[in-house]
């Protein structure tokens, strides 16, 4: 199972849920873990090779997550072949992936937040413009999600 995380600059939210579900996956369910590919990219070329911004990084390192050896890219249309699911963070992720998704793989673009139904929540709130509690918050929301994606792909 290839999973691709998806958000506007691949520096805040989708490099959070990349090395939150990959960091999960190895510790709760490591036979599970040995068979995913995990990766994130962003839908804008604005921050391309660029590591996750420095309060994202800090935010993650708080809570046991190392972020530092990521690196941003840009959503390519390979990635449509190559990943299964494709997690979008919010409603305009997930609206710029399915407009450039071959027709045959439209249905595997999704949100992240479908896998947290709890939640009662769609998006991803944007932290770029906000403050340490707005990166805090993706977290616990990835953190969430990652935790139903591991569950639903075990019972599989
Ligand atoms: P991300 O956050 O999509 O979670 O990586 C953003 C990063 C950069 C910008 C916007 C959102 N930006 O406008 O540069």
């Amino acid at each position: 199972m290839n999973i691709l995380f998806v958000c506007l600059g691949n520096i805040c939210r989708s490099p959070t849920a990349e090395g939150v579900f990959r960091r999960l996956a190895e510790r709760e369910a490591p036979s599970l873990a040995a068979s995913l590919l995990v990766d994130s990219a962003g839908t804008a070329d604005y921050h391309v090779g660029s590591p996750p911004d420095p309060r994202t990084i800090a935010a993650a390192r708080a809570r046991g997550y190392d972020l530092s050896s990521l690196r941003a890219r840009q959503v390519m249309p390979h990635d449509f072949q190559r990943f299964d699911l494709l997690l979008a963070m919010d409603l305009a992720n997930a609206r710029d992936l399915q407009a450039i998704a071959p027709a045959d793989s439209r249905h595997r673009v999704n949100l992240l937040l479908e896998h947290a139904p709890e939640l009662q929540l769609q998006e991803v709130p944007d932290p770029y413009y906000g403050s340490s509690i707005d990166f805090e918050r993706v977290i616990d929301l990835v953190e969430a999600a990652s935790r139903g994606l591991l569950r639903k792909l075990a019972q599989s």
